[in-house]
Parts: structure tokens; sequence; C-alpha cells
């Protein structure tokens, strides 16, 4: 297993804009499955390049607890977007914090494979928030650019009326 560092907020790296991936090569099959491996040792939804350090539009998301669902996301883009959910939302990038954060219930999104392979997906409630979130890192957004609030440690780990919501 590659685990790779988790950059936390301070490190500018977190703010820069990705580039494209270009080459679908072995180097990218290892940053994706090192990716893999860092997200799901950490228990978190999804990972994005820039917190491992790399600047390219990469991210994997996995949001089931048996490791069944995971997407690898190359150069991805959503295309559409429709409704709204407001939940809570953390970053492995900043652990220990949560906010609220309102996004699209469902979105397209137009990606690549590993190996450059053109696809879409339609996808709609904690996945969608989740490719939300990790999109986001690819430009330098983090969540708390863009929550509606920040939990207190007391609602991190009780619960708030946005949950009902969910
Ligand atoms: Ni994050």
């Amino acid at each position: 297993m590659g685990i790779r560092k988790i950059v936390e907020i301070g490190d500018e790296t977190l703010r820069k804009h990705c580039k494209p991936q270009e080459k679908f090569d072995r180097r990218l099959h290892i940053l994706l499955k090192d990716m893999a491996d860092t997200m799901y040792k950490a228990e978190g939804v999804g990972l994005a390049a820039p917190q491992v350090g790399i600047l390219r539009r990469v991210a994997v998301v996995d949001i089931t607890e048996d490791h069944s669902g995971r997407l690898e996301l190359v150069n991805p883009e959503i295309v559409e977007r429709d409704g709204s959910q407001t939940g809570r939302e953390g970053c492995l990038s900043l652990p220990g914090r949560q906010g609220v954060v309102t996004r699209p219930m469902k979105v397209k999104v137009k990606y690549q494979d590993r190996n450059g392979d053109a696809y879409e997906l339609e996808t709609e409630g904690f996945e969608a928030r989740a490719i939300c979130h990790e999109l986001d890192h690819l430009d330098g957004t983090l969540y708390i650019d863009v929550m509606d609030r920040e939990l207190s440690e007391e609602e991190i780990k009780g619960h708030i009326p946005e949950d009902d919501a969910q």
C-alpha cells in the first residue's frame, strides 16, 4: 500500500489551480491506487490530488462502507446541477472540523478514467456532495470557503437540525 501524506490547511498546495492530467500512464495508475489507499486508511469518502501534493485534476471518491463504490475521476467536470441539499461536510485536510455546506442535490459529471476513456455519471445525494467537494479542491477551493456555517465541537459530535433534511 502506498499511503501518501495528506497536506493540511495552511499548505499553499491546497490553494493552487490544478492542471489537466495529460498522461494516462503507470505513474497515474500508481497515484490513483495510492490516493485510494490513503483515503481508505484515513476513513474519508474522497481525496483530491492536491491533498497529496500533486497539482493535477485527479480525484477519488468512495462513499460506501465496504469500499465497493470507488470512482476514479480524471479531468472531471460538472456539466449539470439540479436541486440543492444542505448538510454537514468535513475534509481530510481540515482534521477535527466540520461545516454545513449547501450543494446541488444532483450532478452530472464528465470525466476520464485511468486509461483516458471518457464517461458521464449522474448521481445524487451524498455522492453528489462528495464529488462537488473534491472537484472544488482541483480549483483551490475548500469547503470552508463555501460553507453556510462552521460547526462547534458539540455539534460535530451531536445532532444538528440540518441532519434531518438528509
Ligand atoms: Ni476535502
